[in-house]
């Protein structure tokens, strides 16, 4: 699938955010991110708390502008549209957060609420919108004596459906998705998953799936890019990444984690001590204080990003397999 000015859907490059906390020092959420997604792709975003991902996923739509480097939507540069175009553009871009309880008005009916984005950005008639919400309640797996009642009354896994199918009621290109699954208990996860597995094959629409859980990420994503201090620092197709992960940081998130599948599982190896704050980050390579490879080399600057012969999985790490990774990119 292409777009139609036959860019990338989304497009960040170079992107830095820094954030002024006082004195005359600023922190560093993200530093130098190069990211692309094309329509219909699920692009899985992972790191800890504090890594820099909901940042990022408010600057791809436009909620937050970057410090430094490009943001692009279809090809359109998001800092360089005039308001009333972002304001069209922005339709096509829809975020769902971690928290449903907080999204949606609690004096509202979820009926209402569910017909609100049909009334501000579409010009059905009332009979339209009417036949439209119960397709999508039906759509979102929810049955219709809900949409009598009021956010208060529905579990948090019905209202997080509410949230999703308010987003897909403009037909969207693409949907960030922060966190959807971890306010709710675990038991309505997997149902949500599915259901935007589903909705993703059904309506093509790309997303960006921000998680802290590397289990969801592989079920529901293509590609994957791992973040550590606001630096990519692996990235590549799912199957690649999890299969043979390169860099240290992703090795030691992958065995801390249960799989299912055993052919997944490496060898255990635990993170030590904590990510420091963005405020004190390391000179060099960002997981220096951690990495159990580390070696004084590491201290120099930022690694490059090296990608395999495909071109498609690459990392940020000095002591890569030179047989694997080759190719250096201009990504510093
Ligand atoms: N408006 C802001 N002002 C100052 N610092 C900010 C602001 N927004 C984010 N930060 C800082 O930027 C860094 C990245 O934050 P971000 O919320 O993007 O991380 P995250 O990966 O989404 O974390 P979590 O998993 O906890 O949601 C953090 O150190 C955070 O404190
Ligand atoms: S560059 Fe050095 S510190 Fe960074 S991940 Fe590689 S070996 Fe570890
Ligand atoms: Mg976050």
């Amino acid at each position: 699938m292409t777009t139609a000015s036959g860019q990338p859907l989304l497009q960040l490059d170079h992107v830095t955010r820094s954030f002024d906390v006082g004195g005359k020092r600023a922190l560093m959420a993200v530093r130098n991110l190069s990211l692309h997604i094309q329509p219909g792709e699920v692009v899985g975003l992972v790191g800890e708390s504090g890594s820099g991902k909901s940042t990022i996923g408010r600057m791809a739509i436009a909620l937050l502008p970057p410090t430094e480097g490009q943001v692009r939507f279809d090809g359109s540069d998001l800092a360089s549209m005039a308001p009333a175009d972002l304001r069209r553009l922005r339709q096509r871009m829809q975020i769902i957060f971690q928290d449903p309880w907080g999204a949606l008005n609690p004096r509202h009916t979820i009926g209402r609420l569910m017909e609100e984005p049909l009334l501000l950005h579409t010009s059905l008639t009332a009979q339209q919108r009417r036949e439209e919400v119960v397709a999508m309640a039906q759509r979102m797996q929810l049955g219709l004596p809900l949409l009598e009642r009021y956010p208060a009354q529905l579990s948090g896994g019905q209202l997080q459906r509410v949230c999703i199918g308010r987003a897909l009621a403009t037909k969207p290109d693409l949907l960030v998705l922060d966190e959807p699954t971890s306010s709710l208990d675990v038991s309505v996860r997997a149902g949500i998953l599915q259901l935007l597995d589903t909705l993703r094959r059904e309506t093509g629409v790309a997303m960006l799936f921000i998680s802290h859980d590397l289990e969801t990420i592989h079920a529901l994503c293509d590609r994957v890019v791992v973040l550590y201090l606001g630096c990519e620092v692996e990235s590549g197709p799912v199957e690649s990444v999890f299969k043979s992960p390169a860099h240290p940081y992703t090795q030691a998130l992958l065995s801390a984690q249960l799989f299912a599948d055993p052919a997944v599982k490496t060898e255990r190896q635990h993170l030590r001590g904590e990510i420091p704050s963005p405020l004190a980050a390391p000179p060099g390579c960002p997981f220096s204080t951690r990495c159990p490879m580390y070696e004084t080399r590491c201290d120099a600057g930022l690694p490059a990003m090296r990608l395999d012969s495909a071109g498609m999985h690459g990392a940020r790490c000095i002591r890569l397999a030179p047989d694997r990774f080759q190719i250096t990119t201009g990504a510093n």
